[in-house]
């Protein structure tokens, strides 16, 4: 099936010509950016090819379906009927990294049907800035329960483009680091998947809306031919769906840019979502948080009971003043409840949510809490026993709301790549479900989700806006595991973070962890930049509230935001460097974020996004001339300047560095 007989490729032109057994069926976006082809085979085989301004981006590629029980939708087919559409509208979020988002695309719809009668629609949408694709099984009465064995959706490349990836099936979900390969060197793999590509665009693979589905791996199948590979139901049953039509897949999604911080800015995905459902959320409330966490992490408190149990009412009172008094809305407690004791992950133990450790009187720290401004983050490690979870999760969630805690970080945290016992996969459809549900709950007691080892982010968000963050990569937790390095950071924002928001936890201001063997691999300066550049939603200052008395570039912390008005991307080389500035959400301040990989380098910033009638202080925590990531990741510099739209600045950054600057209008 792949690549049908493209015949005529002219110089410097990207022109296709495959065996047809009906008219070529284009649409192209809005300002012809890009454009995508529909055609059939001579066995009526369904296939789509794509440009972006003449260049090629997919390749002549298969679509279609095996079934279950000997039905199949990939050949003999006919094309009933075709539908065109335009829409264009600019949509508001509640919260989140831009305010207002247009969504402006052309959609071709295509009504296929199979010798045996059964029906598939397939729908094309062209953004200027991108791709997509949905498959449709519209309400039949041949095809009523049916089940999936295995969508044929290929992406195939016109070259052997550098990829960034991490594998899938491996184990530990989407925690690893990220290789940067060609595609020819690649087996399965998660998305976001981002290349470069041999013709000099920047793709991002993708899927938005992911409901009722397994998610999509992508599988190289040789010869730079990528193809969809849904995750099965579980390791003894290879059905991938369960379904019943009428039912819309997920839309396959390929974003494109120029320069690799164009994907960053592209909001396809969300813009593939439906729209909010819940209507008010005025009591979903994003911000900054910290939390009785890292100190498990750093040998300093513990989990379960005993002398060290960090989640005891002094401790978190103490945490609950200091937030108090910087400014946090949040305050998560891990290790509050029965579950920790004994070998919790993969579903070791039961875990209770309703049930607080007898050191810790929730009903005084909720109200402790509430007096003075703040709520408590509630915390559901499930050890991936969904089971267990789901049978508790209506009391769950209420007794979160019972306790004013307006929002709940979950944890999935198994061995393997399956759940415990079922060997139902962590990425396949019933997990999706079980996500959904989690989220439904959190609407019905509202309370904002915040999810680790998560399904991956597909812009749920935008339709139900209490989906605030996940993780979903390695966070900062690995650097007391190990480490990532340096480079890690460089490459979440054009990977990972083009799915969404991530609950990265950025902040570690003792580098050199002064009760482990660990060293973070970063510099304060760089720490600071992260607040800028991985967009959260609920953003985490994670280290020891001590770690930040008194410091001096804690002021910054405090002074962050996390709900932008706008975004934009100055500059960025994929796993190198980048930078991000970004303008608060109902004010004129601006924040701005640069990091680097393990080299030092100049970056010259304009400050041309600034109001032109406007004069800043900028006031720059950065690397000093002798930070190094390695040796010396503690020294920094902070200084003040004015600067106006016209401004230029060359900011140093020490290796394994960054720097931050925050952007105040004068009086
Ligand atoms: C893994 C999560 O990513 C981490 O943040 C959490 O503290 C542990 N699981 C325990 O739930
Ligand atoms: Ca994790």
């Amino acid at each position: 099936m792949r690549r049908i007989a493209i015949i005529a490729l002219l110089a410097g032109l990207f022109a296709c010509q495959p065996e047809q057994k009906n008219p070529l069926t284009e649409v192209s976006s809005p300002n012809d950016n890009t454009k995508i082809t529909f055609y059939l085979t001579e066995e009526g085989k369904p296939a789509y090819y794509s440009s972006y301004q003449n260049k090629s981006v997919i390749d002549s590629s298969a679509l279609g379906f095996i079934l279950g029980d000997s039905m199949a939708i990939n050949e003999g087919l006919t094309i009933v009927s075709t539908s065109t559409n335009t829409f264009d509208d600019t949509w508001e979020q509640p919260w989140g990294e831009q305010r207002l988002i247009r969504n402006n695309y052309n959609e071709l719809t295509i009504n296929l049907q199979n010798p045996e009668g059964l029906k598939l629609n397939v729908i094309f949408r062209a953004f200027d800035e991108g791709i997509a694709m949905r498959y449709e099984f519209p309400s039949q009465d041949a095809l009523k329960e049916f089940k999936v064995m295995d969508e044929l959706t290929e992406f195939n490349m016109s070259g052997d483009h550098s990829a960034w990836w991490i594998p899938a099936y491996a184990g530990n979900r989407y925690e690893y680091i990220y290789t940067n390969s060609p595609i020819s060197e690649i087996e399965r793999v998660h998305t976001p998947f981002t290349l470069e590509t041999t013709n000099d665009l920047y793709l991002h693979l993708h899927e938005a809306a992911l409901y009722d589905y397994p998610s999509m791996v992508i599988k190289n199948q040789g010869d730079n031919s990528l193809k969809c590979d849904l995750v099965p139901y579980s390791k003894t049953n290879p059905v991938k769906a369960y379904l019943k039509a009428p039912f819309s897949t997920p839309w396959r999604t390929v974003q494109i840019g120029e320069q690799p911080g164009d994907l960053m800015t592209n909001y396809m995905i969300l813009n593939l979502n439906e729209p909010n459902k819940l209507g008010d959320v005025s009591w979903v409330e994003p911000g900054k948080y910290v939390g009785v966490w890292w100190e498990m992490f750093i040998n300093v408190g513990t989990w379960h009971q005993g002398p060290k149990h960090a989640a005891n009412t002094e401790n978190v009172k103490k945490y609950i003043d200091f937030a108090a008094a910087n400014g946090f809305k949040g305050v998560l407690v891990e290790g509050w409840n029965y579950g920790w004791d004994g070998n919790w992950m993969g579903g070791g133990t039961k875990f209770e949510f309703t049930k607080p450790y007898p050191d810790y009187d929730v009903d005084a720290l909720s109200k402790y809490a509430a007096d003075r401004g703040v709520y408590i983050i509630g915390h559901h490690e499930t050890g991936a026993d969904i089971e267990n979870y789901e049978e508790q999760l209506d009391d769950a969630y209420n007794f979160l709301n019972k306790y004013g805690m307006k929002a709940v970080k979950t944890g999935y945290v198994e061995n393997g790549d399956t759940l415990p016992k079922t060997g139902i996969y962590h990425h396949g459809q019933y997990f999706v479900n079980h996500f959904q549900r989690v989220i439904d709950m959190g609407v019905k007691y509202k309370t904002m989700i915040v999810a680790h080892e998560p399904i991956k982010a597909t812009g749920k968000r935008k339709t139900y806006p209490n989906m605030v963050s996940r993780e979903g990569a390695r966070g900062q937790e690995y650097n007391a595991m190990g480490g990532n390095p340096t480079s890690h950071v460089t490459v979440l924002p054009f990977t990972r973070l083009l799915a969404g928001p991530m609950d990265y936890t950025p902040g570690v201001f003792d580098l050199e962890v002064a009760t482990t063997s660990e060293q973070v691999q970063s510099t304060i300066g760089k720490e600071l930049a992260l607040y800028t550049v991985i967009y959260a939603p609920m953003q985490m200052a994670n280290d020891l509230p001590k770690n930040y008395e008194g410091h001096p570039a804690f002021q910054y912390i405090k002074d962050v935001v996390t709900d932008w008005e706008t975004t934009k991307v100055l500059n960025g080389k994929i796993g190198a460097y980048v930078t991000v500035a970004r303008q608060e959400r109902n004010g004129d301040r601006w924040f701005l974020g640069s990091i680097t990989n393990e080299e030092g380098r100049d970056l010259d910033i304009s400050f041309a996004f600034l109001d032109p009638n406007t004069t800043y202080t900028a006031t720059i925590y950065g690397d000093a001339a002798d930070t190094h990531y390695q040796t010396n990741p503690s020294a920094y510099e902070i200084k003040e300047m004015e600067v106006t739209s016209t401004s230029n600045l060359t900011l140093t950054l020490a290796p394994g560095g960054g720097a931050a600057i925050s952007l105040v209008p004068k009086k």
